[in-house]
């Protein structure tokens, strides 16, 4: 179910989707095995899809910010603790006015959106809203190094993803 729900996520807008299949349960359990040692009053995912990296976190009820409507309708079903947002995540970052741990899920390369989405979250971090952030790339260069974040980490690389997957700490 959450495989298809994602295909048609990707077909309706791929450069949004970013690929075809969700994470596999490996990037997921990478970013839970952070969770612990990361304090923040609030997680927040943005994009969370159908949830592949959701699932993992569940217990720290992240609040879910996701821009497809049907993709929300299936987070709400498997997630029922959690308050989903059916909103740009770009908008959240502008108008959010409390500190909280971000994960990061929406894909930026080839992301017509990606300046956009990079200076949000470098205002929010100016702000003092971002006390951490977590993302997943594909690519091989961190993927938020615009944003100034003071410590940034390559914590992982999981190749056992389709594409394989780097994920960075920002602190
Ligand atoms: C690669 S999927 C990630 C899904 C899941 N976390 C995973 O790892 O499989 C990217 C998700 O980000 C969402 N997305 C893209 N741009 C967004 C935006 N500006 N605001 C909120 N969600 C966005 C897409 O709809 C999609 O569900």
């Amino acid at each position: 179910m959450s495989k298809r729900a994602f295909l048609k996520a990707y077909l309706k807008n791929p450069s949004r989707t970013g690929s075809v299949l969700p994470s596999s349960e490996r990037v997921g359990r990478a970013f839970a095995r952070q969770m612990d040692r990361l304090s923040a009053k609030r997680i927040v995912e943005l994009g969370p899809g159908t949830g592949a990296i959701t699932e993992h976190i569940a217990e720290n009820s992240p609040h879910l910010v996701e821009i497809d409507k049907e993709l929300c309708r299936l987070l709400s079903e498997r997630f029922p603790d959690c308050v989903i947002e059916n909103r740009c995540a770009i908008e959240f970052l502008e108008q959010c006015h409390e500190a909280c741990g971000l994960i990061v899920s929406i894909p930026l390369i080839n992301n017509p959106e990606r300046s956009n989405i990079i200076a949000a979250i470098r205002k929010a971090y100016q702000r003092g809203i971002v006390s951490w952030c977590m993302i997943f790339t594909y690519g091989l260069t961190d993927p938020l190094r615009e944003v100034g974040f003071d410590k940034s980490k390559k914590i992982k690389s999981v190749l056992l993803n389709l594409p394989p997957a780097h994920i960075w700490l920002y602190e």
